[in-house]
């Protein structure tokens, strides 16, 4: 994995040429799944996410849909736990694998946090199924890289995320006198304090995750890719001046914030509505916004919201990538593994991805049914450098993520850049291996 991050920073364009693009509805689970119907009944499929939410869960659907269909012994158990980002989620999940008790399978993230899965011995090697489906043919190299410790490969990548997205509501921008989406993290501020003059929010914010999301960004942007790249590697130095400017840039534009809203969607609610200019956020946010409703906005791309990469990212994809595992102890692994079967299909990843507002993992998608801004995604991410998202388990494991968070949260009451910096820096010390 290192190697990947190491080598980020260098354009992957062939290396990575990936096609690619998702949406559903699910809820939070009501009842507990039958481990195994007997009796003639069909044996449930417990599948751990956190797709629930409004944008989130129509590609989750559509993926169901195709495994119901195909596996008519099968049903699909959405064992999903509200919250963006999988904060609670993933807490919980943790206490379901230290009990032993895991779901069928769960999602986890390319990179360090599925890495974490693997050193603490929660999963099952599925070299197997990439034998027989041979899907090393079909997966970037450098992605399989990311779920793999020695040599053998750990889950199922469904998609590739991107989280350096400026998302902004062109009407507002234009009634502020901003022409053009802001490309540097100076000209963004400006603008900011443009819209701020009209009454309107310049940059809104969901929950605390949000705002880490948003640290990011500003991190990257700032720094450039190659310095952003480096502070996760052993022995970075948090505390340079580049980390400082970077921050205090950070604070800036946080004093721009609305009121934290309770989750991404609303943040994201209130550019679609014209309430807000800007939100930073991860791509999932395009499927909230352009799918029909209940499932999404059903707003008008490039009228109701536009997009840009996040000021001072262009030619940088901010990468994250959503994975279905197999946990050692599954109650019903067979179950699990035709859900496997399927999310790393061609016609599983076709139908998720275009709604998830990602676009696929696998390099053979049809493209033709990626378009809007995800054309734009796949046609970036086949010639972009790359940086590792935090937030979302590429860069940094659970613990030093967890380090992060809680130096984000006594910032946003503190605003205090010197103290955040330190704990930038403690955390780093303390997790980089
Ligand atoms: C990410 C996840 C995405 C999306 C987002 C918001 O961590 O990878 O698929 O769900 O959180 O909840």
């Amino acid at each position: 994995m290192r190697r990947w991050l190491a080598t980020v920073s260098i354009s992957i364009v062939s290396a990575l040429s990936l096609v690619a693009c998702g949406g559903g509805g699910g809820g939070q689970a009501s009842q507990s799944p039958a481990a195994s119907g007997g009796g003639g009944e069909k044996k449930q499929v417990e599948v751990f996410s956190w797709w629930t939410g409004p944008g989130e869960a129509d590609g989750l659907q559509a993926m169901k849909k195709i495994f119901e269909q195909q596996n008519p012994n099968y049903t699909f158990f959405d064992a999903a736990v509200a919250g963006g980002s999988g904060d609670k989620a993933k807490a919980l999940l943790q206490s379901k694998l230290q009990a032993n008790t895991p779901p069928d399978t769960f999602q986890g993230h390319a990179g360090a946090e599925l890495q974490g899965y693997i050193k603490a011995g929660n999963l099952e090697d599925l070299t197997f199924l990439y034998d027989e489906l041979k899907l090393k043919d079909v997966f970037p190299a450098q992605l399989v890289e990311q779920i793999s410790v020695d040599g053998k490969i750990y889950s199922v990548p469904v998609n590739i995320h991107r989280s350096n997205v400026l998302w902004f509501n062109p009407a507002v921008l234009k009634d502020a006198g901003v022409a053009a989406a802001p490309k540097t993290i100076d000209e963004f501020i400006a603008d900011l304090e443009k819209v701020k003059a009209k009454g309107k929010i310049p940059l809104s914010i969901g929950s605390e995750w949000t705002v880490t999301h948003l640290l990011e960004n500003v991190l990257l942007g700032s720094m450039g890719t190659d310095a952003y790249n480096a502070l996760f590697k052993p022995g970075a130095d948090w505390n340079s001046p580049q980390v400082t400017k970077a921050l205090e840039s950070f604070a800036k534009i946080m004093s721009y914030a609305g009121d934290p809203q309770d989750d991404w969607q609303p943040a994201a609610k209130q550019v679609a509505d014209g309430e807000a200019a800007f939100n930073i956020m991860g791509d999932w946010a395009y499927g909230y916004f352009h799918n029909p409703p209940e499932g999404g906005l059903g707003k008008k791309s490039k009228t109701d919201f536009d997009w840009a990469p996040a000021p001072g990212t262009e030619g940088t994809y901010m990468w994250l990538s959503d994975s279905f595992t197999l946990p050692k102890g599954a109650k019903n692994r067979d179950g699990a593994i035709a859900w496997l079967k399927v999310a790393a299909s061609k016609e599983g990843q076709d139908a998720f991805n275009p709604k998830k507002g990602s676009i696929p993992a696998r390099k053979d998608a049809d493209q033709a049914l990626y378009t809007d801004y995800l054309a734009d995604a796949l046609k970036d991410w086949s010639s972009n450098k790359l940086a590792g998202s935090i937030q979302h388990g590429v860069s940094v494991n659970q613990p030093w993520l967890a380090a992060i968070t809680e130096s984000v949260g006594l910032f946003i009451g503190s605003k205090d850049v010197k103290a955040l910096q330190q704990g930038l820096a403690d955390a780093a010390k303390s997790n980089a291996q």
